[in-house]
């Protein structure tokens, strides 16, 4: 019967995974700042030009925090909505509260977008063909190649992260090693028509 403890155990790693390396339950009280722009289920708000978080990885999550913070991410002066989002970094005072509200964002479910941009989903399929690799065919990201899933992604927000990528608004800064390896992938997307394409054909991903 030894397995069965065995087993036991594996499924408890399952159950608490979306909380591991941090307290969700202390991330929820952290998360009560959060909530006015990302929504209370972390499904974004369009209006206040806030992206979804829910179902984030933590990994991912806390990644984009510590830029923010660090002034990696949100500090060039072009960047309008990174620069309204630094400054809600600052109230997570160590990377234990980090992870915790990182913690809290996992375990939230990916909420389910409908496309609001004049993007070709078919031309935007054949040019997601070059983000498989790091992204995964269905946007579902690849930690071990720090790529974030991009399903849960509202349009709005892809088309302005890739514009920021291209211009090098974001992922130009030196010490952002991620965002480098990301910015030449943008660059590829030839025009803001093929910018929302792409978003057009991974906004479905998520449905
Ligand atoms: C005043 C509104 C506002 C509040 C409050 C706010 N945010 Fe944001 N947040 C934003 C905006 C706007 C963006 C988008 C920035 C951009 O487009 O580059 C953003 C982006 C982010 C991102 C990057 C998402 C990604 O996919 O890369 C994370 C992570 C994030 N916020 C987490 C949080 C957390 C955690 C809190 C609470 C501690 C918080 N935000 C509070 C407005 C807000
Ligand atoms: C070589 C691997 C690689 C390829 C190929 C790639 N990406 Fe990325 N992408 C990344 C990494 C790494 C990040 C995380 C950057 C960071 O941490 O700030 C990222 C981040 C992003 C983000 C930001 C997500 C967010 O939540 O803010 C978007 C959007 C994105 N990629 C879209 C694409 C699209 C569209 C393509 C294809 C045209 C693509 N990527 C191809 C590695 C890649």
């Amino acid at each position: 019967m030894k397995w069965f403890g065995t087993l036991l155990f594996l499924f408890g790693l399952v159950a608490v995974y979306p909380a591991w390396g941090g307290d969700a339950a202390a991330g929820k009280a952290a998360y009560g700042v959060c909530l006015a722009c990302h929504g209370a289920n972390g499904e974004g708000n369009a209006a206040v030009n806030a992206p979804a978080l829910a179902g984030q990885p933590a990994w991912y999550t806390a990644r984009q925090l510590n830029n923010y913070k660090q002034g990696i991410r949100g500090t060039n002066p072009k960047d309008t909505y990174g620069t309204q989002m630094r400054p809600m970094s600052m109230t997570l005072a160590d990377d234990t509260a980090i992870a915790n509200v990182s913690a809290y964002i996992a375990s939230l479910s990916p909420p389910k977008n409908k496309a609001t941009l004049d993007g070709d989903a078919g031309k935007g399929k054949a040019l997601y063909g070059t983000c498989v690799a790091c992204h995964g065919a269905k946007g579902e990201g690849n930690e071990a190649l720090n790529a974030p899933p991009l399903s849960m992604l509202q349009d709005w927000y892809l088309v302005r992260q890739l514009a920021n990528f291209k211009a090098g608004i974001r992922g130009a800064d030196p010490k952002d090693a991620y965002g480098a390896q990301m910015r030449p992938m943008a660059m590829i997307l030839a025009d803001e028509q093929a910018i929302k394409d792409v978003s057009a054909h991974i906004v479905t991903l998520g449905q």
